[in-house]
């Protein structure tokens, strides 16, 4: 069975002390492609320095709105210098956050939108983080006509009515961690519903560790237990499951992955 983990931080500083035995675990256990997510400048550029050292790591570029007040003033135009690296698949993450609201609602919906913007100059699919915030997002998403850029509700978390606009307006739905905890029955019957054609499976290690791992470190080896509870929701074999993810994947990000065994 090979996986894809498609939303990872392995350039966290949790990772310092061991980030080449993690690597080395993901691709021991079948994974055979990460997307390691940008949440500010910084990180992204750190995303891509492992993109080009490891060859089933790629990269998304952006800033995640809890950092979206510190962004520096040319921050669009270091994102699109970085676009531009054959590594770097999508923009991302991006979104709104009302739940910590660690910047500004203003401010998070300018820095959304910006990114939206660029993402859609770029051609690029984006990678979205959506806490709380629902309404303004289907809002912005309605005004800016940003069809037919297309892109990923990042460790989706929120209703069916929800999961069923984003599907309308193109959105693969990613599952994390979160599906796999023992009060999650809701969440697991929204991730019934979503198509097999538009699921994607990921940890956001390191944090969100599924179950038997809760409490733990997240990483990517871990995706496993995220793709046999969707398997079992969806009643279907577990392998059938990790190659449709693997075909969506490829759809969505538009990269052929290599399936070489580790
Ligand atoms: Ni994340």
């Amino acid at each position: 069975m090979k996986l894809i983990d498609s939303h990872a931080h392995l350039d966290d500083e949790r990772f310092n002390e061991d980030r080449e035995q993690v690597i080395e675990r993901a691709q021991k256990n079948n994974i055979i492609a990460v997307i390691n997510i940008g949440h500010d400048i910084q990180s992204s550029l750190q995303s891509i320095q492992l993109a080009e050292k490891y060859s089933f790591i790629y990269s998304a570029v952006g800033v995640h709105p809890h950092d979206a007040k510190d962004v520096p003033e040319d921050y669009l135009q270091q994102l699109e210098n970085m676009c531009r690296c054959d590594r770097v698949l999508a923009v991302g993450e991006i979104g709104l956050d009302y739940y910590y609201d660690l910047s500004p609602r203003d401010v998070q919906k300018k820095v959304f939108v910006n990114q939206l913007n660029l993402a859609k100059k770029l051609s690029k699919p984006v990678i979205v983080h959506l806490r709380d915030a629902y309404g303004d997002f289907l809002d912005i998403m309605q005004k800016e006509r940003l069809e037919p850029i297309t892109g990923v509700m990042h460790c989706f978390s929120g209703s069916w009515e929800v999961a069923k606009e984003c599907l309308e307006m193109g959105f693969y739905i990613s599952f994390a961690g979160p599906v796999t905890f023992k009060n999650a029955d809701r969440l697991r019957e929204v991730a019934s519903r979503v198509p097999l054609d538009r699921l994607l499976i990921e940890t956001d290690c390191p944090y969100l560790t599924p179950v038997p791992y809760r409490g733990k470190r997240n990483e990517p080896a871990y995706v496993k237990h995220v793709a046999e509870q969707l398997a079992a929701v969806k009643g279907i074999p577990v392998n059938e499951l990790t190659e449709a993810v693997i075909n969506n994947a490829e759809r969505l990000f538009n990269i052929k992955i290599n399936n070489y065994s580790a």
